[in-house]
């Protein structure tokens, strides 16, 4: 892996990957990171439906080190339940690095539904080490409610919708500022139209599958400008970090 743009161009050791993609501190305000991987044709998913098939090495360790030091891991629950997340968790070097840091020993999954159809397994994001937390509406369907309630901590909004910038908002009171939005398009594209994302770390990956799978957004009415910070290279993948051109 080389970083072949940016301020330290070079090789680069996983282990170092981290320091690549430093947490700016923001004094009470949140930072957010939208984490996606692409397609050269634009596409958000493979045949599959599933990101995994557009994926690689490289790409998967830097979604590794970019979730090992953020407070949350944010998600919709299309992502949760498609992408079948397992449990959140640190190693114990990680965990002590993190309380060393004043941090949780791992991320919180945060997790946005209106259905609240979503998987409870073990083996599933309720196994997580921290206890997730999942943001829904006033007035959900009060059985997955109670369910969840037993593995997740929910957080309900005043009405029937649940506004992105609303549940970042409630992870900065929770002193979770450090956030790593994983998708999906849906989550990333209101993220983006409520003017909350600060930085966009895409990858993108040496295939063309079309856009059959990739879920339709609607056109931002204000788009957002980033300006290109730094690329990485690995196996004929990119992986690239744009940042706000204007900050908040
Ligand atoms: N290429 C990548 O890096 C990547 C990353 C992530 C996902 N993906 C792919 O993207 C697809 C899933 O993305 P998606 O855009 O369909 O879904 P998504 O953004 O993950 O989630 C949308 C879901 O979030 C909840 N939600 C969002 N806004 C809400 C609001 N205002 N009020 C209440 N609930 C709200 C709803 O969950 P409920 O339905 O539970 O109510 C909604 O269905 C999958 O194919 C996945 O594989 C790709």
């Amino acid at each position: 892996m080389e970083i072949i743009w940016g301020p330290e161009r070079g090789p680069v050791e996983v282990a170092d990957l981290p320091r690549h993609y430093p947490w700016p501190e923001r004094d009470g305000a949140a930072y957010v990171r939208a984490m996606m991987v692409s397609t050269l044709d634009g596409a958000a998913a493979g045949a599959d439906g599933l990101s995994g098939s557009i994926t690689g090495d490289a790409d998967g360790e830097v979604f590794v080190a970019v979730r090992r030091f953020a407070d949350a891991v944010l998600v919709g629950g299309g992502t949760l339940k498609s992408e079948e997340y397992g449990p959140l968790r640190s190693t114990p070097e990680d965990a002590a690095a993190r309380e060393a840091a004043g941090q949780a020993p791992a991320p919180v999954i945060a997790v946005v539904s209106g259905s609240l159809d979503l998987p409870l397994g073990e083996d599933g994001f309720t196994g997580s080490a921290q206890r997730p937390l999942v943001f829904t509406t006033a007035d959900p369907d009060p059985e997955r409610l109670a369910a969840l309630r037993e593995r997740c901590e929910v957080v309900q909004a005043d009405g029937d919708t649940v506004e992105v910038s609303w549940v970042i908002d409630r992870l900065v009171e929770r002193g979770l500022w450090r956030i790593v939005c994983e998708g999906g398009p849906t989550l990333l594209r209101d993220a983006a139209a409520q003017g909350r994302l600060d930085e966009a770390d895409l990858t993108f990956s040496p295939l063309l599958v079309g856009t059959a799978s990739t879920p339709e957004t609607q056109l931002l009415t204000d788009p957002r400008s980033f300006r290109l910070e730094q690329v990485l290279a690995a196996d004929d993948f990119l992986m690239t970090r744009y940042l706000r051109r204007d900050p908040a």
